[in-house]
């Protein structure tokens, strides 16, 4: 018996195949010996259309005292227009990530057999609580013919400090230590000379790390004809929502892009969950993918310090050739349970 207390952690299933994959990876994580104790929350669309109920204080500061959050997918099917667009995102997901400051997502890629990245591995650290998320703008004269939107991109020095020294931290520790920058300096030029500066500066903590710039144009072009290039990138919160879409898709598909909303200080509980969404078409279908969930759970379980148990769960992953479209989600699941 450990004498550790187990780890508290929060699942939050939510829509469409969310439960199944969380499902999925927390059979994994008890499979590779480690006892967790977790909460359900019930939280996402289905509850929003039920009662109305989207997230509130208490809940919030519930959230925050748990070792871990493990979330499964939130929103609803394509088509439906019962939810306006923002309630759950803003209301839900990003309340949760700028409410317990885990201001970095990081989401590492392992290129798939097969895929564009065939062998490459590599990360992008995307600033996770500023950017053109923040909030800022308005509108003004809705519905009129002079009417107004703004949308600001925010990007504090101390904001964008904290998440390029992140970045840096996890490329030094790559055998090719190199750091990207991708950001659109030549017209973003306020907020692009920040993050430069920023770079500059923290590079001089890190010597080791070959340091890169790309505009992120270019860099779309570069993921596709030579992802091999990359180690640690990282980027502002919009650039990088978009480019780990681009890298998941390079890498083998959204289906294997795993993701952690961290608090490294952790004053709150850091976030874990695939990049991938809800997939409502394929609930009960057997058909997700469930490794973004468990590498997923991989990434909660270095968080937790439970690094043994993590190693052995990639390391089956990685050893796992099999084809997830023809095993289904229950056939992926067990074929990793018996490689540990
Ligand atoms: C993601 C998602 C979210 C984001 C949405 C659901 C708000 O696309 O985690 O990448 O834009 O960050
Ligand atoms: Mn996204």
């Amino acid at each position: 018996m450990s004498e550790r207390r187990s780890h508290r952690v929060a699942v939050i299933g939510g829509d469409g195949i969310g439960p199944e994959v969380t499902a999925a990876a927390l059979e994994v994580v008890a499979a590779a010996g480690v006892a967790l104790n977790t909460s359900d929350f019930d939280l996402g669309a289905a509850r929003y259309l039920r009662d109305g109920f989207v997230l509130d204080d208490a809940t919030l500061e519930e959230l925050r005292g748990f070792d871990a959050l493990l979330l499964g997918a939130i929103g609803p099917a394509i088509g439906d227009t019962r939810i306006a667009g923002g309630v759950l995102e803003r209301g839900l997901l990003l309340r949760i990530r700028f409410g317990l400051d885990l201001y970095v997502n990081y989401r590492p890629f392992a290129g798939q057999a097969g895929s564009l990245a065939d062998g490459h591995s590599f990360a992008i650290v995307r600033e996770n609580t500023e950017g053109p998320y923040g909030g800022e703008g308005g509108v003004l004269r809705r519905g009129t013919p002079h009417e107004v939107a703004t949308q600001g991109s925010v990007n504090t020095r101390f904001g964008v400090e904290r998440c390029v020294r992140f970045a840096f931290a996890r490329a030094s520790q790559l055998d090719r230590a190199k750091l990207t920058l991708v950001h659109k300096t030549n017209v973003l030029t306020f907020a692009g000379d920040l993050w430069q500066r920023v770079v500059h500066q923290v590079a001089t903590e890190f010597p080791g790390v070959a340091v890169d710039y790309q505009h992120v144009d270019a860099a779309c072009i570069y993921l596709v004809n030579d992802p091999q290039r990359y180690g640690v990138i990282v980027t502002d919160n919009l650039f990088g929502d978009i480019l780990s879409d681009l890298a998941g898709a390079v890498t083998g598909g959204i289906g294997y892009a795993a993701s952690a909303n961290l608090n490294p200080t952790k004053s709150g509980a850091s976030l874990f969950e695939p990049v991938h969404g809800a997939a409502h078409d394929l609930v009960g279908t057997n058909r997700a993918n469930p490794i973004a969930a468990i590498m997923s759970a991989v990434l909660m379980l270095e968080h937790l310090g439970e690094e043994d148990a993590a190693r052995r769960i990639a390391r089956a992953v990685a050893d796992f050739e099999g084809d997830a479209a023809l095993l289904g989600t229950s056939g992926v699941t067990q074929q990793i349970r018996e490689r540990l």
